[in-house]
């Protein structure tokens, strides 16, 4: 575990405009910087950093965080990873953690390992110039040079012990063994874990060899060979091919997920560049919302065959979640026996384009799934679809897409929308009245005492919260009060976030957050406006009392009153008309 205290000194040293900057174009905008957001695609700017609060936040996607969730988003690095690479980026060494369990791997280890494996590269990428046989496997599948260097493909040449020489100390470096690169025998001896392959390298949003996957020449098992999953490298959340794309996803605003490695670069090779794959495992969700980040649309190309539908019923499970109204999911499948490589091969590009732009679109493939287990000619089936139906429709957060499925499944079964809705317990969906024009409510004393105490989080103490109606506001400002003992004397919002990483009130915040970048507040202004809101606060409160008392009094006469109510009464009546409060 990295030492708290760290962290929030970190988050202090650090200035997010800086670091955003360094990759995406920052422009001054008033009191914050705004660009066009990293996660989504637009074409103007609603992606805001804030200096002074040190948090960015965009009004489009609603990407939100500090220094760190920025690294961690953008780079895709892990919590410790971005650490590290903050911590680097102003030349402090972070404290060491391996005592706890070492289970997050120092930075500093995990760049010597990835760098191994950038040489472990070179040396692939030098044997396939001098292999003939190589070189005609790779052009046989119809891949030329360039592309073969986009992708950076190497061989691994025949033998046990090639890779020894592209290490100084040859196997006696541990780390090869930690990478997996080499493998160890029982008798000790180690020897090259690829050899005769065609040498894949999988490569990380940061740019950093994380793995490789080697495909044997012609026949024979395992057809290919990858990594095992090491320090580096974790199969579950990585996507093959995912900085050669990078360029044609922001493009496209559209990502096509396939299969095999092959099918990437083939894809590539034939002029379509937003494809990727997983690694030979299934998609997870950490894949999909990975992908939903940059992209608006995602399309999965499968096989058409059993196997393929049962890999995109997978995706369709991990991405249902994840689905907002602005995100798209698709699956496109190929005819029998093909996949992308060999269809684009065979079909071109038009043809190919043409089957995602026709992908089947989430929905639909959801129901037409379901319908093929179920016999419709029966009563029994038609229950069992709405049955089946209904823990997919309770995971997804999308009303509209809900109500759409709901009335296909309706049609489908013979019961009513109502009888539908009330099968799965779900709510029936009221669009809203005036949808062009959302209404807006003056925001409340709490919503603004909860905004100042976000931009200024030691006045959390001066709140009278227990008497505060609950709400989330509420709940909010509790949450700050509980923290505040963590945080440095003069805390920013980035170094409160730290704290809410995952809190169940986190989308609460950063809706909070977005008000925060909207109405902007100067700094010398905040102590005016809370005290404001405080008093506006006591007078509410005071109002209250009064009118509770005025009407137990016109109830049951003065006499009904205790005498401390009697004198609370009069004292809030004189206050009330004295001429202080009334300006
Ligand atoms: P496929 O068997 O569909 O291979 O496996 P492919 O991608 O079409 O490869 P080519 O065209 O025959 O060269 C799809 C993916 O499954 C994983 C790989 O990631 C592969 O790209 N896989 C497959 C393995 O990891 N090991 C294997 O033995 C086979
Ligand atoms: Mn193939």
């Amino acid at each position: 575990m990295i030492p708290e205290s760290f962290i929030q000194d970190l988050l202090a040293r650090v200035d997010i405009v800086d670091l955003i900057d360094r990759h995406v174009r920052l422009k001054k905008t008033g009191a914050n910087y705004s660009a066009c957001c990293p996660f989504h695609s637009e074409k103007s700017p609603s992606f805001n950093v804030n200096p002074t609060k040190q948090f960015y936040y965009c009004f489009g996607c609603h990407a939100h965080g500090n220094a760190i969730g920025f690294l961690m988003e953008y780079q895709g690095l892990g919590f410790v990873e971005a650490i590290h690479e903050l911590a680097g980026s102003i030349g402090v060494a972070v404290p060491d953690e391996r005592r706890e369990g070492g289970h997050a791997p120092r930075r500093e280890t995990l760049r010597d390992l990835s760098e191994l494996m950038a040489r472990a590269r070179e040396f692939y990428k030098a044997s396939l110039k001098h292999s003939e046989k190589a070189i005609d496997y790779l052009k046989a599948r119809g891949l030329s040079g360039e592309v073969a260097a986009r992708f950076g493909i190497g061989y691994a040449p025949e033998g046990w012990q090639n890779l020894k020489q592209a290490f100084p100390d040859g196997y006696d470096t541990p780390e090869l063994l930690t990478v997996g690169l080499v493998v160890e025998s029982e008798e000790g001896r180690r020897y090259d874990r690829f050899r005769d392959r065609i040498m894949f390298p999988i490569i990380n949003a940061k740019g950093e060899i994380i793995g490789f996957g080697g495909r044997v020449i012609g026949q024979g098992e395992p057809k290919y060979l990858n990594s095992p999953e090491t320090p580096l490298f974790e199969k579950g959340r990585e996507l093959f091919g995912l900085p050669q794309a990078r360029e044609a996803l922001r493009a496209e605003n559209r990502a096509i997920v396939v299969e095999g490695y092959m099918d990437v670069v083939a894809l590539a090779q034939h002029g379509v560049g937003n494809a990727l794959a997983t690694l030979g495992t299934a998609t997870t969700r950490e894949h999909v919302q990975k992908l939903l980040r940059q992209v608006d649309a995602v399309v999965f190309c499968f096989d058409g065959d059993a196997a393929g539908r049962k890999a995109a019923w997978r995706a369709l499970e991990n991405a249902l979640e994840l689905l907002t109204e602005q995100k798209n999911i698709g699956f496109a499948f190929l005819p029998d026996g093909e996949d992308p490589d060999s269809f684009v091969r065979k079909q071109g590009k038009a043809t190919f384009d043409r089957l995602i732009r026709e992908a089947m679109p989430l929905s639909s493939f959801l129901l037409s799934e379901l319908k093929s287990h179920c016999n419709l000619a029966n009563a029994e089936g038609r229950a069992a679809l709405v049955a089946e139906a209904k823990p997919l429709l309770l995971r997804l957060s999308t009303p509209i897409l809900r109500l759409q499925l709901v009335k296909q499944l309706a049609a489908e079964s013979g019961f009513e929308q109502r009888e539908v809705e009330q099968l799965c317990g779900i709510k029936s969906y009221m669009p809203p009245k005036a949808p062009e024009k959302p209404k807006r409510n003056a925001p409340s004393l709490t919503r603004k005492l909860a905004r100042l105490a976000l931009q200024r989080p030691v006045l959390v103490e001066r709140i009278p919260l227990e008497e505060l109606p609950p709400s989330q506001e509420r709940a909010m400002l509790e949450v700050i009060l509980e923290h505040l003992p963590r945080l440095p004397s003069e805390p920013s919002y980035a170094q409160l976030l730290e704290y809410l990483r995952g809190h169940a009130l986190e989308a609460e915040f950063e809706k909070l957050a977005g008000e925060l970048i909207q109405l902007p507040l100067a700094d010398d202004k905040v102590e005016a406006e809370f005290s404001d809101a405080l008093t506006r606060l006591q007078e509410n409160r005071r109002q209250g009392e009064f009118k509770d008392l005025q009407k137990k009094a016109n109830q049951f006469g003065l006499s009904g009153l205790t005498a401390e109510e009697k004198e609370r009464y009069s004292q809030l009546l004189l206050e009330k008309n004295s001429p202080r409060q009334k300006e």
